[in-house]
């Protein structure tokens, strides 16, 4: 900075001092801390900022943001841009606003003026009806400033509620991100976490503290913990630049707001029939397969962006397009537990359908599920309500709603993957699905205990009942005399079926009774 006083300086060295004054502020914490953070082979704030957008696309605000603390020698203490550099740009081409906190500058800890510049990008967002992006490497709520820094985070929770269902939220987390700051992100739409970075409530210290369990920071807290054990994140990135890639990819399916459809590419109109769909999945209903491969063969450049990959993996989530519109996936997986719904696929599931209606993206759902998972623990942890909250979510949902039934469809699990009851605009099935209320041998021991213990040969009597309740209702012919499917469809036709049936269905709008909101079962 020039030490010379104002009243003395001529423009251009005005101009130079504002260059100096923003250099500076530019620095952060200073190029030791840069080089500390880099070392760890991680990026500073800015630099994460210049790889997510357009390049000479960023308009920051809040450079010169200052706090107002005047605790524990704070009154005089320098923080560049308060630790979080704040502003608006474009992702491909389309409009963000972000915040990315600078673990440079005080561990890139948040008081009061620090949560108003997040605010601030937050409200844009809603007022321009663009995403909102927060990249967090924080030590959470700045102490010095005692209450400012929880009101402030206060205020960035609040707002993350008020732009829930009217634009994406992306959260990135590339360092620490612990105590109640964690909140934040999960409060938002999708979590991206480094393998370096850190999410918990309580740190290891304090756990050991108040339970006596001894635990590292990355079981607590790595990736992979708060993936496959929480399922609190959505994606596990290798490093910064990985988690700016994938959050890229996952806007590209995703509208600007709720008023929007997702972008939409171009798409060839010709379909050619997939034979190879025809023998995809085996036709024996116990025999395990992946169903990726499915979603694979029916969807554009078999490009499938699948959503928790590692939590609840007996269930699919995800993004795809067909035709070059974009549409969510949910899929059984007969590959992990037989495809069974349990409370952690229930709830993962869930959140999804209710994300994807809220963002004007269709729902195709895959169906080859046995049933609800049985067990004292399922039924402890309170699979009636988990597992209704995919009943909720499908039939609340009013987007395009389109159900493929692959194979096995048994029971309240059938009517839980958006069957025709719970408004499915569309049921197709395979010709080799099975739709009943359970498996052929299941009701058999039921309903014929009896008479199979009377029989002269009871395992043969058995094997013929068997058979007989197969063909009578383990096919999908029962199911579509009642009107239940639609149509039954040669596998290779699926992507026809599929596209035709999403064309048909864009212009859908359904209204349903006015109230303050549902209630989702919690
Ligand atoms: C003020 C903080 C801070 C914080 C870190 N710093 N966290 N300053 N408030 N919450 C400062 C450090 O004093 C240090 O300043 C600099 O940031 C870097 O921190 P280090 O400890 O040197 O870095 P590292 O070893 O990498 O450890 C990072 C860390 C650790 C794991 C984040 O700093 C840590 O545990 N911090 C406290 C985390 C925490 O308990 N937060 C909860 C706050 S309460 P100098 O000047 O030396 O560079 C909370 C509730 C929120 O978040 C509620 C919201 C509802």
């Amino acid at each position: 900075m020039i030490a010379h006083s104002r009243d003395t300086m001529n423009i251009e060295e005005i101009v130079q001092d504002l260059n100096q004054r923003k250099e500076t502020l530019q620095l952060g914490g200073g190029q030791e801390k840069i080089d500390r953070q880099h070392e760890a082979g991680s990026l500073s704030a800015r630099e994460r900022i210049g790889a997510l957008l357009d390049q000479d696309s960023f308009q920051e605000s809040g450079l010169f943001a200052k706090h107002r603390c005047t605790n524990f020698g704070m009154t005089d203490k320098e923080m560049a841009a308060d630790g979080v550099v704040t502003g608006a740009g474009s992702v491909n081409g389309r409009l963000v606003h972000l915040a990315s906190q600078d673990f440079t500058v005080v561990g890139g800890s948040a008081g009061e003026a620090h949560c108003n510049k997040i605010v601030q990008m937050m409200q844009s967002s809603l007022k321009t009806g663009s995403p909102f992006i927060m990249i967090n490497d924080s030590g959470g709520a700045r102490i010095q400033e005692g209450i400012d820094s929880l009101s402030g985070y206060g205020k960035v929770f609040y707002n993350n509620v008020m732009l829930s269902g009217v634009v994406p939220q992306i959260s990135i987390i590339c360092g620490p991100c612990a105590g109640g700051a964690a909140y934040s992100p999960a409060l938002t739409d999708f979590i991206i976490q480094t393998r370096a970075a850190r999410m918990f409530i309580t740190g290891p210290s304090v756990i050991k503290a108040v339970t006596g369990e001894v635990v590292t920071a990355e079981d607590l807290g790595g990736p992979i913990a708060q993936m496959n054990n929480s399922g609190v994140v959505h994606f596990i990135a290798e490093d910064d630049l990985d988690a700016i890639a994938i959050c890229k990819r996952l806007m590209s399916f995703l509208p600007s707001n709720n008023l929007e459809d997702s972008p939409q590419l171009e798409a060839d109109d010709i379909i050619i029939p997939d034979k190879a769909l025809n023998s995809v999945i085996p036709l024996d209903p116990k025999q395990r397969y992946d169903v990726r491969e499915v979603i694979g063969h029916i969807m554009d450049n078999a490009d499938f962006m699948e959503v928790q990959s590692s939590f609840a993996p007996n269930i699919v989530i995800g993004f795809a397009r067909l035709q070059g519109r974009a549409v969510g996936i949910v899929a059984n997986q007969p590959n992990v537990m037989a495809g069974v719904l349990d409370i952690n696929a229930s709830d993962k599931a869930a959140r999804f359908i209710r994300f994807c209606n809220a963002f004007n993206i269709p729902l195709i759902t895959f169906v080859d599920v046995p049933g609800f998972l049985p067990g004292v623990e399922q039924e402890y942890g309170g699979i009636i309500r988990h597992g209704a909250k995919m009943l909720f979510a499908y039939a609340a949902a009013t987007v395009p709603k389109i159900t493929v039934v692959l194979r096995k469809a048994y029971g309240g699990a059938y009517l839980a993957m958006c069957s025709k009851d719970l408004d499915a605009d569309r049921v197709v099935s395979w010709p080799s699905a099975e739709i009943a209320v359970m498996g052929a041998d299941g009701a058999v021991d039921i309903i014929f205990r009896n008479e199979i213990k009377k029989a002269e040969d009871p395992a043969a009597r058995r094997q013929e009942l068997v058979q007989e309740y197969r063909e009578t209702f383990a096919t999908p012919y029962a199911a579509a005399a009642h009107f239940q499917v639609d149509d039954i469809i040669e596998p290779a036709e699926t992507r026809r079926y599929l596209a035709m049936s999403l064309d048909f269905l864009h212009s859908k709008r359904e209204f349903r009774p006015q109230k303050k909101h549902g209630l989702i079962p919690l």
